[in-house]
């Protein structure tokens, strides 16, 4: 693919796309945040009340809601006006969040040292420059301040990635191709659409991490829990192999 297609093109992909995502979210999100991903971040957050928290990438602005409902101060930022647009609608007046449009990888219109934690949910592997966006995060961030990020795992999601199946769409196993390459790729998401995505190794995301100052504190590959098979027991095949990771890091 034409290594310079970058964030512009992505965004104005997640502009025409954002309609459609949307209406998979609930105030959940969708059924691999409830299963995965949200049990995951919330986790590894502190209490969140009175702390001021950024939503890096906040799409529809269902996590925003959700911390604020915690009383915590969000502000919410997405590079996608229309993703801004909706998150605006589904949330109730009195529910203060400050949505706002924005590049991860330059919010010049925030302050330094503004959050207390920024959470980012599965965007990072969505636009091209990681490395500004990891040293904006912690430009905005207290001193000891936490940013915790989920990514598609880039060990098995790879540009050339997926199931290997018999004929009668038995799963065998999951292949992965193209693991060093580090670039933008198109992936269909739902029937049409095809968004850009970003690969990187998991050492150029370590060490990116590293040279911008951060400390690792944690990393989870997350699985469904007992209650969330029971509920949704097609789920086992994620026993597999990882389809995300959730970083926690401390400025
Ligand atoms: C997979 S969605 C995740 C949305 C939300 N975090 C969630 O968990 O529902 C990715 C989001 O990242 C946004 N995004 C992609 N690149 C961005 C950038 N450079 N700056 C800000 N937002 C960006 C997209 O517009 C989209 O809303």
């Amino acid at each position: 693919m034409n290594q310079n297609i970058g964030t512009e093109e992505a965004i104005k992909r997640w502009d025409s796309f954002a309609d459609t995502y949307s209406a998979n979210h609930t105030e959940q999100g969708d059924l691999h945040k409830e299963v995965f991903l949200n049990p995951t971040l919330l986790s590894l957050m502190e209490p969140v009340r009175n702390k001021n928290i950024l939503d890096a990438g906040c799409g529809e602005g269902y996590l925003s809601r959700m911390l604020a409902r915690s009383e915590a101060t969000v502000t919410a930022v997405d590079y996608s006006s229309r993703m801004i647009e909706i998150a605006k609608g589904r949330t109730p007046n009195d529910l203060l969040i400050d949505y706002r449009q924005g590049n991860c990888e330059d919010l010049y219109c925030l302050e330094d040292k503004r959050f207390d934690l920024i959470v980012s949910n599965m965007v990072i592997q969505d636009l091209a420059n990681y490395e500004k966006a990891f040293q904006e995060m912690y430009r905005l961030l207290v001193d000891g301040g936490c940013f915790i990020f989920s990514i598609l795992h880039p060990c098995f999601v790879t540009p050339e990635s997926g199931w290997e199946k018999t004929k009668d769409g038995k799963k065998l196993h999951w292949n992965v191709d193209k693991y060093f390459y580090e670039g933008v790729y198109e992936q269909g998401l739902g029937d049409k659409e095809k968004m850009l995505f970003f690969h990187r190794t998991l050492t150029s995301y370590i060490n990116t991490l590293i040279k911008t100052g951060f400390i690792l504190e944690r990393i989870i590959e997350p699985k469904p829990s007992k209650e969330m098979l029971e509920k949704y027991p097609s789920f086992e095949e994620d026993f597999r192999c990882a389809d995300f990771i959730v970083f926690k890091l401390k400025k």
